[in-house]
């Protein structure tokens, strides 16, 4: 989170432009760096793509790094709070904003729930190690969500600790305590130094053999490995480079935008990338793949490597804990303000852009989305909450990729401190990969996905339509 933003509540149109290459890459990688390489890695190693997990790395890495490029020429035209939600309310009225603004509700809420829930499966390995064994039928899942798409139970009640975290960083968030940018910088290093030092160790003890074959066959079924299983998973491990889009919308913070936001976005891209390609490479060559289904995979990879490296599992325990707190304070942050956005125009109540009198924040919207996002966390398994999380941003992104080219013609006149280069190429290419990691993701995320939507139309239509403002900072035609 960047330090010049002073305030939660208050959408800043003038910001100081302090932040140079390596700061915007921070705030990036404090993000982006979270339960995706912690935990999904191996899931998505065990059930859909084996070795051949690094691919789906490379290819969601890709559509990230288009769709990157196009947010940030929009983010830098449009400088208010509220991300893609108040991009398109500004140039395409309240209809589609509604809709974007709907999309990132349930990103940011089951994005914040799913890395609750990775977080709490290092929180119960880290107490394990100070001799402290939770019970497990009060720190996991209740429900479970398989690979052939059916749901079961698991026998536990809930997860407490996920629940407890998310309320606990709501309070914080309510009376106003934000990660600095010193303790957003402090995460980001003990973050890399975890990983790094996992690749760094892990790369000696992996084998062909672990590694062979490195496409497994499919088993019959679409997205159960093989090539269709190397798309369905790159739609998953997409999760893991979220958070990106907090570089983008850093664009009027930036300074010498042209130049340093594709450095912050390609840059925290590629190194996340490059990070993820040899984490998926150690964590598969170390130990076969299909033991990598756990909650705590790393911890299971290092396990593999020998008794000699035992130091590093307390570390990889503590590193991934603290580190998944931090992300899920961005998310639960980035939530609050889209709905504060939301609220402010009219199109959801306006107890939600109350702003408390002593703390400065909007603190009703911050309790609702907690409230509602420990209960999620507490009941429903990760790979399900990744799931939707992905298909909501990806289509968030088609619609940000589209929006670059529709608005050169009808805006061609307004500033735009960062220009994405190569339109219609870029736009295009980040419309595809996207679009095509959507259609590898299952029948059911979809549904699911296409109820929230008709939800949300219910909503529009029965009460944003008739309360939504065009808000001031909405762009006349050239
Ligand atoms: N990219 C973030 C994570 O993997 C959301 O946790």
């Amino acid at each position: 989170m960047s330090a010049t933003e002073e305030n939660n509540a208050v959408p800043q149109y003038e910001l100081k432009r302090a932040l140079g290459p390596l700061q915007l890459m921070g705030l990036g990688i404090g993000i982006i760096i979270g339960a995706g390489i912690f935990v999904s890695t191996g899931t998505t190693a065990a059930n859909f793509a084996g070795p051949s997990v690094v691919i789906s790395y490379l290819i969601a890495g890709f559509g990230c790094a288009l769709a990157g490029l196009c947010y940030a020429e929009f983010s830098s035209m449009i400088p208010v709070a509220g991300s893609a939600y108040s991009y398109t309310f500004a140039t395409f009225g309240k209809f589609l904003a509604w809709l974007i603004g709907w999309d990132l509700i349930l990103e940011y809420l089951a994005a914040g729930s799913a890395v609750a829930v990775g977080w709490s499966g290092y929180f119960n390995g880290m107490m394990a190690d100070f001799g402290i064994n939770l019970p497990v039928h009060l720190s996991t899942s209740p429900v479970v969500w398989n690979v052939d798409q059916t749901f079961g139970l698991s026998g536990a009640v809930m997860n407490l600790p996920a629940f407890f975290l998310i309320l606990f960083l709501t309070a914080l968030l309510v009376i106003g305590i934000r990660a600095s940018a010193t303790f957003n910088g402090i995460m980001v290093l003990l973050k890399l130094a975890v990983v790094m030092l996992v690749i760094g160790f892990g790369l000696q003890y992996v084998t062909m053999e672990n590694l062979t074959p490195f496409i497994p066959e499919n088993t019959g079924t679409f997205g159960e490995f093989g090539w269709s299983g190397i798309v369905r998973a790159s739609g998953v491990v997409f999760f893991a480079y979220i958070g990106f889009d907090c570089v983008s919308a850093a664009a009027q913070e930036a300074k010498d935008p042209q130049r340093n936001m594709p450095i912050g976005i390609l840059g925290s891209l590629a190194l996340c990338t490059v990070l993820y390609v040899l984490m998926c490479i150690v964590m598969t060559g170390v130990t076969p793949y299909t033991n990598l289904g756990v909650s705590k995979p790393v911890t299971v990879a290092v396990q593999a490597m020998g008794p000699q490296l035992n130091w590093l599992v307390p570390l990889v325990n503590f590193g991934a804990t603290l580190g998944l707190a931090t992300v899920v304070l961005g998310l639960l942050l980035g939530q609050s303000r889209i709905f504060y956005a939301m609220s402010r125009d009219g199109m959801l109540p306006q107890l939600f852009s109350k702003v408390h009198p002593t703390f400065r924040t909007p603190y009703l919207s911050t309790i609702l989305i907690g409230i509602v996002a420990a209960l999620l966390s507490a009941f429903l398994p990760e790979n399900l909450l990744i799931e939707l999380v992905a298909i909501g941003t990806l289509a968030a992104f088609v619609l940000v990729c589209l929006s670059v080219i529709i608005l050169r013609k009808t805006h061609p006149n307004v500033p735009r401190p960062f220009r994405t280069p190569w339109v219609p190429i870029v736009p295009i290419g980040g419309m595809l990969v996207c679009f095509g990691m959507m259609a590898g993701l299952p029948l059911d995320t979809w549904i699911r996905f296409v109820v929230w939507g008709l939800l949300g139309l219910v909503v529009y239509f029965f009460y944003a339509r008739k309360h939504a403002r065009t808000p001031s900072y909405a762009l006349k035609r050239d």
